[in-house]
């Protein structure tokens, strides 16, 4: 099978995510990375791509280059990643639907409502893929965890508990280093650090999972290191559009903690519970009976789980394989498309509704925070 071009955009040298997207894109051949401008210098973006190499007609200084390069191509993109700072991301991946390409962006989809909407509308109206990457809803556990709620295994849901939160922004000597300046800056991250950068992750686990969405949240967003000019510490209690309760913490100063993010959903009848840092197990306590450790890879697993499940039980898998079960997920999409057909693979890829409902989450628990509190109501 011939493999789907695709397209970076971001994630040049020494970003954070740039290699996460261009090992688990590559890692089952379904894709091969063609063109890209990778860095916000257009020298750096082509010297980059040539040490990639790539094509070198096909690396470009400037995504407006890259799309004005690709457009006409024959053998043009099948995909572009978005993979630049927050508040480029929907210039970037409107001008790439308006041009007829499938866009996979990085999260938070926009720094605006208005501008979610606007992509959704557009993505809808050209039949296009706008994927966004919640990469953490790759992991064969958390699809685990999904296929067992909507078995109803836990009964109906009652109350779910999410966290993000980690020491990254403890130290504030970093403050100053590049790959974080932007992060602080409302020019370039928008209207929130960590809810937009944290938050809607945890938040996307919480729909992803319970296959519900946020339909109300009350927020208290709070900056406990002087000087910055976002949150970067969050609080939100919300309920969702079946009436379960949640809570969630989101921080970027946990001392100590590397990355904290962890999920717990209670039912009627029992409990699950996954972190990311031991992402092979699910902890199972069903009502009155002994709790379990489920493993990724056991016997009796989902087929959503078993179909994202790569390497024999015991042998740690990991964030590039989670993002290359989006990609494979999106791929199915793009071949089913061309076909006129239903992809016969678990299609479960956030799509561009989920990345406009996250948008909907941060600005909502913005602006709940800034009226004290006040419960907002989201669409
Ligand atoms: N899904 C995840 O798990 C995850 C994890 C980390 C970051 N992210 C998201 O990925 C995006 C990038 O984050 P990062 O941590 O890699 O940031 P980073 O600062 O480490 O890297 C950003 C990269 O984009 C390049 N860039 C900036 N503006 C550009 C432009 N206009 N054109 C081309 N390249 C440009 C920079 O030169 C750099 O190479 C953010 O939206 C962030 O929220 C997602």
């Amino acid at each position: 099978m011939q493999r789907l071009n695709w397209g970076l955009i971001g994630g040049g040298e020494g970003s954070q995510i740039g290699f996460v997207h261009r090992a688990g894109a590559e890692i089952d051949r379904l894709f091969e990375l063609r063109a890209g401008a990778f860095d916000v210098n257009p020298a750096k973006s082509v010297e980059f791509g040539n040490s990639l190499g790539l094509d070198p007609t096909r690396v470009q200084g400037t995504w407006r280059d890259l799309l004005l390069s690709e457009k006409d191509r024959p053998d043009r993109l099948d995909l572009v990643t978005v993979a630049t700072p927050n508040a480029t991301h929907f210039e970037i991946s409107k001008a790439f639907l308006e041009a007829g390409f499938n866009v996979f962006c990085e999260k938070p989809l926009t720094t605006t409502l208005d501008e979610a909407r606007r992509l959704e509308v557009l993505a809808n109206e050209r039949g296009l893929i706008c994927a966004v990457n919640f990469g953490y809803s790759g992991y064969p556990m958390v699809r685990h965890m999904r296929s067992l709620v909507s078995q109803g295994v836990l009964g109906a849901i009652r109350l779910v508990k999410a966290e993000f939160a980690a020491g990254f922004l403890a130290d504030s000597s970093f403050d100053d280093n590049p790959r974080v300046r932007w992060r602080f800056d409302p020019e370039q991250a928008g209207n929130s650090l960590v809810m937009a950068d944290m938050g809607c992750h945890a938040m996307h686990l919480v729909t992803f999972v319970t296959g519900q969405k946020v339909r109300s949240l009350s927020a208290d967003l709070a900056t406990g290191v002087e000087g910055r000019g976002l949150e970067d510490d969050a609080l939100v209690a919300f309920r969702t559009t079946e009436g379960a309760i949640g809570r969630l913490w989101v921080s970027g100063l946990a001392t100590g903690r590397t990355h904290g993010l962890t999920l717990q959903i209670f039912g009627e009848q029992g409990g699950l519970s996954w972190e990311q840092e031991q992402p092979e197990q699910l902890n199972f306590t069903p009502m009155g009976k002994a709790s379990r450790i489920l493993e990724r890879g056991m016997d009796g697993i989902s087929k959503e789980a078993a179909a994202a499940n790569r390497i024999t039980v015991g042998h740690p898998e990991g964030m590039v394989l989670a993002f290359a079960n989006l990609y494979r997920d999106i791929a199915s999409e793009i071949r089913a498309r061309c076909t006129r057909s239903r992809s016969a693979d678990p299609v479960l890829f956030p799509d561009v509704s989920d990345g406009r409902h996250m948008v909907e989450v941060v600005c909502a628990a913005v602006e709940s925070s800034r009226n004290a509190g006040a419960w907002q109501s989201l669409e």
